[in-house]
């Protein structure tokens, strides 16, 4: 291990991640109030607080994932930073950038496109801190001189690919794009599609790396099967997009394709979890009880959305589905249930890494409480948001105020198991945020007087 300090911004990306997360659950709620009461906080219009919760909840996702990398490479991959200097500007940009794009929806201040509808001159700061990353983490994990195990992988493709998509979704500032629908929409939701791809390669490299860490065994990293993971992925996140696009005219082919390659790596992802559950002996579980629990809810989330993706899938139900809460809940099921229990695993290893005493006294059982809050809280959250895309598909009238009216119960089901769910995770990310908060503390005072190390039996 390092003994400089370079890791702490890694620390400090997660702490500005769950801040995010914390914050932009409450615009998620209220939006819920809106969905039942359209006239509930005229002063903040569903308008404002949809891009508000998706902007934040998303950065969480990001900033967990960043944290975690400055974090992992130079304090137990034994790999020193390339630059701290550029993994602080990279924060700062961040943050800063942050703050303007919350300022711009807050004053009405609206440009880009659906999800970036923030004025597009914000995105070059953005540019900016992606290729500060990139070459951080490239210098840094060149150092390794073995073959990379597969998270390495995925850490770096996420990062070039992030550029590279981003840079897409911005093709529509070009007229050749504007000026015609088809090819926009085709363009955009490609970007996105693969955008979404390029986080999902931090995010499983992460599930990854924990995993080989926990057991002590590099096999979950350097196997046929996580490559394998790791090439499906790569060709969803360059081809996958094509069932982002139902909208516009695409051969049928293509878009099973894409499902087809989608769902396998789901699924292979589930399986590899499930095989590393399975060789963990008991005291690895205790070891790491926090993160091993928030795993092992991520692979069950992970067959859940399969269960749902699977069935949205066949044409015959897609038909009514597209465009209904059901692509809500697919969304944000795997958001949550995916996405975010792997980065809470993420936090709590580190916690427990570095601060053993504190993993496991005191906050466990308000901890057991937040997650099993938050997991039962999702599944009646996701099950409300299936069932109101149901009765919105099924709906043959043509009255949306009596569509409306017909889906209330589960849109009322489903915003106060957001509100509770909202608490359960709330009370994760105290815990974590303050542990986090100790760990940079102790770093940072001066170093106490050393302590003999007790003579062996
Ligand atoms: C970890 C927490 C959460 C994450 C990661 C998350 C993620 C997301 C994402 C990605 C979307 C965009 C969906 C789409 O465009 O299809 C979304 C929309 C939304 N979320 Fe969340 N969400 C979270 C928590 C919540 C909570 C607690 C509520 C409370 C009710 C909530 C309410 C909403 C609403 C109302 C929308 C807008 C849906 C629409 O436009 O039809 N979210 N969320």
């Amino acid at each position: 291990m390092t003994t400089n300090t370079s890791h702490f911004t890694g620390l400090r990306f997660m702490r500005l991640g769950m801040l995010a997360l914390g914050i932009g659950m409450l615009f998620g709620v209220i939006g819920g109030f809106q969905f039942l009461f359209p006239e509930f906080l005229q002063e903040l219009l569903f308008t404002k607080t949809r891009p508000m919760h998706v902007s934040m909840v998303v950065s969480w996702i990001f900033l967990v994932a960043i944290g975690g990398i400055y974090f992992y490479l130079p304090r137990q991959c034994n790999l020193p930073l390339f630059s701290t200097k550029l993994a602080k500007a990279h924060f700062w940009i961040f943050l800063v950038t942050g703050i303007a794009i919350i300022a711009c929806y807050l004053s009405g201040n609206f440009g880009g496109r659906e999800y970036f509808e923030f004025p597009p001159i914000l995105s070059l700061p953005i540019f900016v801190m992606w290729t500060l990353f990139g070459v951080n983490y490239f210098k840094t994990a060149r150092q390794y001189r073995k073959p990379w195990p597969v998270y390495y992988w995925m850490w770096g493709t996420g990062i070039v690919f992030f550029f590279i998509t981003y840079a897409e979704s911005h093709l529509y500032l070009i007229p050749y794009f504007r000026d015609n629908m088809v090819r926009e929409i085709m363009v955009q939701w490609k970007s996105y599609g693969a955008l979404t791809g390029s986080w999902n390669m931090l995010v499983y490299g992460t599930a990854l790396y924990l995993a080989a860490r926990i057991s002590g065994c590099e096999k979950y990293a350097r196997s046929k099967m996580a490559f394998g993971l790791y090439f499906l992925g790569l060709f969803n996140l360059m081809f996958g997009w094509a069932h982002h696009t139902y909208l516009v005219p695409s051969d049928t082919w293509i878009r099973t394709l894409a499902y087809a390659v989608s769902m396998t790596e789901l699924y292979i992802f589930g399986k590899i979890i499930w095989d590393w559950r399975a060789s963990l002996e008991d005291w690895q579980k205790g070891r790491h009880c926090n993160a091993y629990r928030f795993l092992i809810a991520a692979d069950i989330w992970v067959f859940v959305n399969l269960g749902l993706a699977l069935i949205i899938s066949v044409p015959f139900f897609n038909l009514f589905t597209h465009g209904t809460h059901i692509t809500v809940a697919h969304a944000m099921g795997s958001t949550i249930g995916i996405n975010t229990m792997i980065l809470l695993a993420s936090i709590f290893y580190v916690i427990r890494e570095e601060l053993p005493e504190a993993a496991h006294a005191g906050c466990s059982s308000q901890l057991r409480i937040g997650y099993w809050t938050t997991n039962i809280s999702l599944a009646v959250f996701f099950t409300a948001l299936v069932l109101a895309g149901v009765g919105k598909g099924l709906y043959d009238g043509n009255s949306f105020q009596e569509m409306m009216t017909n889906i209330r119960p589960f849109l009322l089901v489903f915003t106060l198991s957001g509100v509770t769910m909202m608490i359960g995770i709330w009370i994760i990310l105290w815990h974590g945020f303050r542990l986090l908060g100790q760990i940079i503390a102790r770093g940072e005072s001066p170093a106490p007087a050393a302590v003999a190390a007790p003579e062996p039996a």
